[in-house]
């Protein structure tokens, strides 16, 4: 059964705790967290204080995207704040291997996330290694964007390779996700499938969860 993660990227910052019991409320297991630096992508968002804030606050399990440059600089201080799942970018990282040992090794999940424009093919020496496969199905920087089509079948060619290769790696999917696409992403091979105009941009994000959750049930 596929998984949803609520991204709080468009939740009410101001807010945010109220925010959270909302999903869970709605039946979340899962907060996706989006970091980034102004340098990887043209836009700023939270880090390490305000994550462990975000831990002290629920038992949702959390997925740190670090959207950002020289991450290996920065693992320590997201497993320390309390981070579940840690992924980093492939295009910002010169030594993926290296980066995603150490989140192993630290006892928390290793994601590599891709690009729309980076291919398959830059993750078959180390797709044994990582935890879960992050695809961008829109450039990142900001939440509401629109779904890039393509997307699509590259989901469905990671889970043909993941499957072939007989590994148990998750597919994550960013970006665009919405109640009219969300349960055929699933079919496609997602796993988890992250959401933030979706879930928190609507108004009502207890109701957004449920229905986004029983469209991945049915
Ligand atoms: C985009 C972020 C996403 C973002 C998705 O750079 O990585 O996690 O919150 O937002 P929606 O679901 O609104 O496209
Ligand atoms: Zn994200």
């Amino acid at each position: 059964m596929a998984l949803l993660a609520p991204s709080i990227l468009s939740a009410d910052f101001a807010k945010l705790g109220e925010e959270i019991r909302a999903v869970e409320a709605g039946g979340a297991t899962m907060l996706h967290l989006d970091v980034m630096d102004g340098h990887f992508v043209p836009n700023i968002t939270i880090g390490p204080p305000v994550v462990r804030s975000i831990r002290e606050a629920t038992r949702l399990r959390l997925d740190a995207h670090l959207m950002i440059e020289n991450p290996d600089l920065y693992i320590d201080e997201f497993v320390k704040a309390g981070a579940d799942m840690i992924s980093v970018h492939l295009e910002a990282c010169r030594h993926l291997h290296r980066t995603v040992t150490s989140i192993r090794s630290a006892g928390r999940q290793a994601g590599v996330v891709l690009n729309p424009a980076t291919t398959l093919d830059h993750l078959d020496d180390v797709l044994h290694e990582v935890d879960y496969v992050l695809l961008m199905s829109v450039n990142p920087g900001w939440g509401g964007q629109r779904f890039i089509p393509q997307v699509k079948d590259k989901i469905a060619a990671l889970r043909e390779r993941i499957n072939r290769r007989r590994l148990d790696t998750l597919i994550e999917v960013d970006g665009g996700v919405t109640r009219d696409n969300i349960a055929s992403l699933a079919a496609s091979g997602a796993d988890i499938l992250v959401a933030g105009n979706s879930v928190f941009g609507q108004g009502n994000p207890r109701a957004a969860t449920a229905d986004l959750m029983a469209l991945l049930h049915v």
